[in-house]
């Protein structure tokens, strides 16, 4: 990945900043962009330490003049975009579907679908003045099967599993590879601060026994955005445990 360039939404945490770590320890330069200003600039100091150039993009995903900034700023400085990790998402409060409120049910679909769909349509646009590049959008286990109490969510995921797949019908000759990954629950910082008992619970029903870990995710990241994966379009990629199988 020496000398490419990557863009990743939602860089300041989880998967995102462990993906940015994954690419920097391959050699490419990361355009980190997150709401969070301080967890943005730590990704890129981590990335910075491991001898690449980076660069942080305060930008809400959801506002479209906000993804403009985020890809100009980028070819600004990098002068184009190899790779994009699609990634920056929210989950929702945790209710029974239909009692969920109409403003909680835009604020999920702005965040997780428009802003996703913002970024394929100005990112691509640029991918294809340089002649392709690779992209790998964040779905999830609930892109894949219903999630009860989280049923905005599971519908903006599953939304980003028709992205993915239509633009990967549309795109697949301009050398432009798309693939989204659908991960079960990971311990991510939110999921570590529930109480011991309840994690242990949760990996319990994994049929592997156990909560994914946030790197586990960022490995295959790296390796869908890879050479190493040529012929991987179109595809959704489960990082569950097994948990789809069931
Ligand atoms: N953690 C899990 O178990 C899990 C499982 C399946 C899918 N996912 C998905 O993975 C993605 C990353 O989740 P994570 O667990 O790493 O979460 P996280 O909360 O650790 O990181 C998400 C990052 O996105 C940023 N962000 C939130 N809203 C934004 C916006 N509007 N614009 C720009 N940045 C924004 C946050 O500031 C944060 O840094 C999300 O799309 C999430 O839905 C997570």
């Amino acid at each position: 990945m020496q000398g490419k360039t990557a863009i990743i939404t939602g860089g300041g945490s989880g998967f995102g900043r462990e993906t940015a770590i994954k690419l920097a320890q391959r050699g490419a330069n990361i355009s980190v962009v997150d709401i969070s200003n301080e967890q943005g600039e730590e990704t890129v100091k981590l990335c910075k330490e491991l001898g690449t150039d980076a660069i942080f993009v305060e930008a809400d995903v959801s506002k479209v003049e906000d993804v403009k900034r985020y890809v100009s700023q980028t070819v600004e400085h990098f002068g184009k975009i190899d790779l994009f990790f699609n990634n920056a998402g929210i989950s929702g409060s945790g209710v029974r579907t239909l009692d969920c409120s109409e403003e909680e049910f835009d604020a999920i679909v702005a965040v997780n679908l428009k802003g996703a769909f913002y970024g394929l349509k100005y990112v691509v646009n640029e991918m294809l003045k340089t002649g392709g590049g690779s992209i790998v959008n964040t779905a999830s286990l609930g892109g894949i099967v219903g999630m009860p109490t989280l049923g905005p969510y599971s519908a903006t995921k599953h939304g980003i599993v028709g992205l993915t797949k239509t633009i990967a019908g549309e795109y697949g000759r301009d050398n432009i590879r798309i693939n989204a990954i659908a991960p079960g629950t990971n311990e991510t910082p939110m999921v570590k601060a529930f109480p011991a008992e309840a994690i242990k619970a949760m990996g319990e029903a994994v049929p592997m026994g156990r909560l994914g870990q946030p790197h586990e995710v960022g490995n295959v990241v790296a390796f869908l955005l890879s050479d190493e994966a040529s012929y991987i379009h179109g595809a959704v990629i489960s990082i569950d445990g097994g948990s789809a199988a069931l």
